[in-house]
């Protein structure tokens, strides 16, 4: 380019400028806010005046909308996440926890889209190249590269690849370097500016990144908080690893939904898509049992039914115990809270159980609260609830019954699986009156 690089600590609170690192900010003061960047200067010399273009707004309604082919990766559920595909040049981050399945996932993608370029920071060839032999790949265009450095990355996809690739997958950001800067693999500074240099040469060639991102101990991407913001989408791998399953969420997408949902089973042979998650995530019991009922979450635009259990036994101790699996406990309590209020059940006698089958987790909806209720209801009263019955409703404090978000969807999806008593709303005002209606 022509240009001197040099590295510099930059405040990431005010914005100085210093040489050399310090762990405190000379101008305001803050703690470890100097991250190293790389600084473009011009040539020294003769200073040459820049002449600016004006710019120019443009009116709404006149600009064209330019038609996005997508390019399918042939595995539906990761297509269903990205909203139908990859766009040109879209850069995606995939972050998960070690050992989730990450590398696993990207591999299958590479066999299916073909032309791809497999860049591992982490991994030897040989461990590359077992992966594919376990899950039986036999595609000839992927490409692999043992790298660390970006530059020479991007170096490499100019230099041996004609046409370009399809996408280009680097596993992981954070083992990836720039000699420019001096920090070490994973530095707030190194992760960033690496990152800006591959988002920067997908929008130049229209070439797909896939970037897997580690997660740090308390859940976030490890790395500077730019990264989310610098990619166009964010996809979160998880599940339970003591089960089979696991979940793909788009947490940030700017070419498709958010909040929708990828599912995923773990085999012998590799990551699976599966259509119809409701046989993972509903017990095989087909007796109506007590304590248990059906709910039905919105995942994304996707409707899910899930089982809930609860065990309500008499307790010994002064303060009784709640436990929740899958569903927040505080929400728990509070729903136990209603239930003693305005139901008159002595559960302040009684330990409390609930759990969500399957190894899936509530997040942020209410809809589940009616299930929850009835389901220790009905563990309380040792009564079942009557057979194929779903419950969807948020439950108030007075405990009123209201309507959910998407409810007609989730009923929809419900009655297609063949469930016929439906319990919303509709049906009952509060839930005392759902309670003596089918438990007393
Ligand atoms: P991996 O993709 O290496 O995880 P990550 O890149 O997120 O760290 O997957 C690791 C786990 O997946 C490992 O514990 C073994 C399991 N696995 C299977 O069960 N089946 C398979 O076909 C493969 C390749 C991995
Ligand atoms: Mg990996």
């Amino acid at each position: 380019m022509g240009q001197k690089v040099s590295s510099y600590y930059v405040c990431q609170q005010c914005g100085y400028t210093q040489i050399g690192w310090a762990g405190r900010c000379p101008s305001c003061g803050a703690w470890g806010s100097l991250v190293e960047t790389v600084i473009e200067r011009a040539e020294t010399g003769t200073k040459k005046k820049v002449k600016r273009e004006k710019a120019r707004p443009v009116s709404l309604l006149s600009v064209l909308r330019k038609e996005t082919s997508r390019i399918s990766t042939k595995i539906s559920e990761l297509d269903r996440v990205l909203g139908g595909g990859l766009v040109p040049g879209q850069v995606i981050l995939i972050a998960g926890e070690p050992g989730i399945g990450k590398s696993t996932l990207l591999l299958e993608v590479a066999e299916k889209l073909g032309n791809v370029f497999y860049v591992s920071g982490e991994e030897s060839i040989t461990q590359i190249k077992l992966r594919a032999d376990r899950l039986g790949l036999t595609s000839k265009k992927i490409k692999l590269l043992e790298e660390t450095d970006i530059d020479n990355v991007i170096d490499v996809i100019s230099d041996f690849f004609d046409p370009l690739p399809k996408a280009v997958i680097v596993d992981s950001i954070q083992t990836m370097t720039t000699a420019d800067l001096g920090g070490v693999s994973g530095s707030v500074g190194q992760v960033r500016e690496c990152a800006y240099r591959l988002v920067r040469y997908a929008k130049a060639k229209d070439v797909c990144v896939f970037m897997i991102g580690h997660v740090t101990k308390e859940g976030a991407v490890a790395g500077p908080a730019v990264l989310m913001h610098i990619v166009d989408t964010v996809l979160w791998f998880e599940g339970d690893k003591t089960t089979t399953i696991r979940l793909l969420r788009a947490v940030k997408n700017r070419f498709g939904p958010t909040d929708e949902v990828g599912v995923f089973e773990m085999q012998e042979k590799g990551l699976v898509s599966v259509d119809n998650p409701e046989r993972h995530f509903l017990s095989s019991q087909k007796k109506a049992t007590p304590g248990s009922i059906i709910t039905c979450l919105l995942q994304g635009s996707r409707p899910l039914l899930t089982e809930i259990q609860s065990l309500v036994i008499p307790s010994k101790m002064a303060f009784p115990k709640r436990v929740a699996h899958g569903i927040d406990l505080s929400r728990l309590e509070l729903l136990l809270a209603v239930l003693q209020r305005r139901c008159g059940i002595p559960l302040y006698e009684f330990d409390c159980f609930v759990n969500v089958t399957g190894g899936i987790t509530i997040k942020n909806d209410p809809s589940s609260d009616l299930a929850a209720c009835l389901s220790i209801a009905s563990a309380f009263f040792d009564k079942p609830l009557p057979k194929n019955s779903v419950a969807i409703g948020e439950v108030g404090l007075l405990g009123d019954i209201r309507k959910v978000f998407g409810q007609e969807k989730r009923v929809k999806e419900a009655r297609r699986l063949g469930y016929t008593n439906i319990i919303t709303s509709d049906k009952i005002k509060f839930l005392q009156q759902g309670i003596k209606l089918y438990l007393r």
